[in-house]
Formats: structure tokens, sequence, C-alpha cells
């Protein structure tokens, strides 16, 4: 239930982050690999220039495109799942994505730092990530 609870606060939030930013070209990831690969695109550059205020823009934008890309690969649930027995392949999807909701909230702390400014916030979110 509390699972399902923030899920839908995530793909909330993920949504209204969508609406409020402008024009959004946002590659739909095609397998699992593919959408961590754009994932991991975006937090290397975000990482590379996150003392870089010049850039804090950019940087909300790709955090805003780093949350909807792990909403969508969140989708994607990984192969190892369905050869799990029955009984523990429900929890094991649970727990994959729960971990891609905290991902995407991740990016979402990181746009709403970026965004206003707060650099050292963006930073400090960054080291939690990896
Ligand atoms: C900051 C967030 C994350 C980043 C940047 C990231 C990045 C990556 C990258 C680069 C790969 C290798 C893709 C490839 O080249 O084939 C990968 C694979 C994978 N990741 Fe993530 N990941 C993140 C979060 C997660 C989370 C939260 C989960 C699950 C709970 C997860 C599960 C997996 C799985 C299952 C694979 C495939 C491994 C395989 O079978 O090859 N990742 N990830």
């Amino acid at each position: 239930m509390k699972f399902i609870f923030s899920s839908v606060i995530t793909l909330v939030r993920v949504a209204v982050a969508m609406s409020a930013s402008t024009v959004q070209a946002v590659p739909a990831p095609r397998s699992l690999e593919a959408g961590m690969k754009l994932m991991q695109a975006r937090l290397k550059t975000i990482s590379k220039q996150a003392t870089d205020t010049a850039k804090n823009g950019e940087s909300a934008r790709l955090a805003d495109e780093f949350a909807q890309i792990t909403e969508a690969t969140k989708a994607l649930i990984p192969g190892e799942v369905d050869r799990l027995p029955a009984s523990e392949r429900e929890i094991r999807k649970d727990l994959y994505e729960s971990m891609m909701d905290d991902s995407a909230n991740l990016g979402l702390k990181l746009a709403e730092a970026f965004r206003i400014n707060d650099n050292t916030k963006g930073r400090r979110s960054l080291k939690t990530s990896s």
C-alpha cells in the first residue's frame, strides 16, 4: 500500500515537472539498458557542471529529463525478475519499482535545487546518488 502510494506521488510529481518545463524532447527508452544509459548520460553531465551556476538552467532541465526517463525505465522490469519463482516475483518487482521511484525523486530534487540556484544542495543530492 505504501509502495503504491509513493509510486502515485512520484508519477504526479513527474507529470507536474513535465508540464512545467518548456520544449521537451526526451527519448523513450527501448530497453532497460538503453534507459539506464540515457539516465547515466544526464547525471554525468549534471555532475560535471554542478558547480557552474551559469549552467543551472540546463542542469535543471537535464534533471527533469532524468526523472522522466527514470519513470519510463521503471516500466521495463528486469528480465531476471520474470525468471524468479512466482512467490518472489512480486516482491522483487515492487523493490525494483520503489528503487526507481527513489531515483526519479532524486531527479526532481536536483531539478529543484538547480532551479533555485542552490548548487550546494544539488551537489549534496548528487553525492547521495553515487
Ligand atoms: C542513478 C540511477 C541509475 C543509473 C545512472 C543507472 C545506470 C545504469 C547503467 C549505466 C547500466 C548499464 C546499462 C548497459 O550498458 O547495459 C545499468 C544497468 C542496470 N540497472 Fe541501473 N542505474 C540507476 C539506477 C538503477 C536502479 C534504482 C535499479 C534497480 C533497482 C537499476 C537496475 C539496473 C539493472 C537491473 C540493470 C541491468 C543489468 C544487466 O542485466 O545488465 N538501476 N544501470
